[in-house]
């Protein structure tokens, strides 16, 4: 499997709580590498456009309005296979469901409060990337 980029947010559950730095050594221990990275306190035009695929999911005020309430840390991820180990990593969207040592299991307060998002398909990745990051300022 070739090396491959996903996108990760540390959410304002995870900031709030300073646990940057602890998600992220989840993350590296995991075996991704951190390419780019990036503290930033979301527009909710960000938040609205970012999570648009959920526009008519019922949680999707809610989200936003969670995901503007703090800073976040926008990140690439690099590494092989990178999109289905960091998903790993972070375990079941719902910390209820996730497994033992994941950084939901460990971190998350709910399903909002999640602690972290991660990409769901190399294709996403690439769109994800995209959205928060230029060409350059990613260095692998
Ligand atoms: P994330 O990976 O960021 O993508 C969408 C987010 O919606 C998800 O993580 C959850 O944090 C959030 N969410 C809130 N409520 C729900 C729900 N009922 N079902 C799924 N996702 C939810």
């Amino acid at each position: 499997m070739a090396t491959e980029r996903t996108f990760s947010i540390i959410k304002p559950d995870a900031t709030r709580r300073n646990l940057t730095g602890a998600v992220t050594k989840m993350l590296e221990d995991a075996g991704l590498r951190v390419v780019a990275s990036r503290r930033i306190h979301m527009t909710r035009e960000q938040a609205e456009g970012f999570y648009a695929v959920h526009k008519e999911r019922p949680f999707f005020n809610d989200l936003v309005s969670f995901m503007i309430s703090g800073p976040v840390v926008v990140q690439v991820l690099e590494g092989e296979n990178a999109v289905a180990k960091n998903r790993e990593v972070m375990g079941a969207t719902n910390p209820a469901n996730a497994e033992e040592g994941t950084i939901r299991k460990t971190h998350a307060e709910s399903i909002e409060a999640n602690s972290v998002h991660g990409s769901d398909s190399a294709e996403n990745a690439a769109i994800e990337i995209a959205y928060f990051f230029k060409p350059e300022e990613i260095v692998g």
